[in-house]
């Protein structure tokens, strides 16, 4: 069995004391939703202290500060400049906003694979009737899509090459500046759905060479629901002129002048309404955890919790479906059941927190887990399985 050679630079006890679930559980769910910290709550507090103080004169400074901050902190995870970045209420607000880019007229056609979370597919699925064209790439494993099957499908009619950049159903890790490459060889943009990576992998947008990147606050940014980013590159953003605008996609939204719209420059353009102010004080305590600790060695914590999962898993003989390099899994790992809602109740029942999805029960540890909790999770589900309930 692999022991952990935990990283000893990184005080991962004391990260992990902050999160108050831990008293009570066992908690392996993060690709659901990151567990809240005592920051985030003290965050969010700062938001109400400030509304309760100040009542509007709270926007004119922090507020406005605050998101702000937000953003610049994600440009530096993601390797972006912070006018790169805007921020949205969800990943499904962000895609409309880049979709009301395109006419959908010259390039109709979206090529993404059947490993997407559905509201990644939705948004193009609902304009078929409009002239859009789906091109959904088969996944021959359920784990991951070979590049090669994107280049077969992309072509002079594409607009976008949708992809996760880390499979929410096997965790895999899609080579993203691949996907890109393809892309921009037939003259399409490559977005990427980097929900289920930004925290827990290092991520270089420019160098990967994506022209569009969405993730959001609710998994491995620790910053619960209500606040998504939007990475847009500079030359791409100052080129289009999204439709589904809101004033604060305005160059001058203090001036109030509804005779002319203008473009920010940059990614704002994309913009809509007033934030979730509370979702944002939330995700920027959230980010700045992740950034404290280092994406660098959180990966390494990633791989070394993984790695344990998976070799607990097969020396029990539970079959995790992983790809032949265990470097190629992020922090999600699926072990196939009969009853993967049973498994995850009768799990609850014992204060272990996992997840399901159609045949698979999926364990999402992160830096806040522990190798003991690792081992102790697949004994779990291994004794659900002696006793006949999985
Ligand atoms: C890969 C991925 N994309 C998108 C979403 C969610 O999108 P939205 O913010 O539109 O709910 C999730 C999970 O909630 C996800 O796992």
């Amino acid at each position: 069995m692999v022991r952990t050679s935990l990283d000893p630079t990184v005080a991962w006890d004391r990260y992990r004391s902050e999160f108050p679930i831990f008293q009570s559980k066992t908690y392996f769910n993060t690709c659901s939703l990151g567990a809240l910290s005592t920051r985030v709550t003290a965050a969010v507090r700062q938001f109400t202290d400030l509304w309760e103080a100040n009542g509007a004169a709270a926007w004119y400074g922090p507020w406005l500060g605050e998101i702000e901050r937000l953003r610049a902190r994600v440009a530096s995870l993601l390797g972006a400049s912070a006018d790169e970045i805007a921020l949205f209420p969800s990943i499904t607000a962000a895609l409309s906003a880049v979709a009301s880019a395109f006419d959908g007229v010259r390039r109709p056609k979206i090529v993404l694979s059947d490993l997407e979370f559905p509201t990644t597919v939705y948004q193009w699925r609902a304009k078929e009737s409009r002239g859009i064209t789906v091109e959904m790439v088969r996944s021959p494993d359920t784990l991951s899509v070979p590049p090669e099957r994107y280049a077969h499908a992309v072509d002079d009619r594409t607009q976008l090459l949708v992809a996760s950049h880390v499979y929410f159903t096997s965790g895999v890790i899609q080579d993203i500046t691949a996907l890109a490459h393809i892309a921009h060889d037939r003259g399409a943009y490559c977005l990427i759905d980097a929900y289920q990576a930004t925290g827990q992998l290092p991520t270089d947008v420019h160098a990967a060479g994506v022209d569009f990147l969405v993730t959001g606050g609710l998994k491995w940014l620790l910053g619960g629901p209500g606040v998504a980013y939007l990475y847009v590159r500079r030359e791409v953003a100052q080129s289009l002129q999204p439709t589904a605008v809101g004033w604060f996609a305005h160059r001058n939204q203090f001036a109030f002048d509804i005779q002319h719209f203008e473009y920010a420059d940059g990614a704002r353009r994309f913009e809509g309404g007033t934030p979730a102010v509370a979702a944002i004080y939330a995700g920027r305590a959230g980010a700045d955890l992740v950034a404290e600790i280092g994406l660098s060695q959180i990966r390494r914590r990633q791989v070394e919790l993984v790695s344990l999962i998976v070799d607990e898993a097969r020396r029990r003989g539970l079959h995790p479906r992983v790809p032949r390099r265990v470097e190629d899994l992020a922090g999600i790992v699926t072990i196939p059941r009969a009853d993967p809602a049973g498994v995850v109740k009768a799990l609850a029942q014992r204060n272990i927190i996992v997840d399901f999805r159609p045949g698979i029960v999926r364990l999402s540890p992160y830096f806040y887990n522990t190798p003991e909790e690792c081992e102790r999770i697949v004994a779990g589900i291994a004794q659900l399985e002696t006793e006949g309930l999985a």
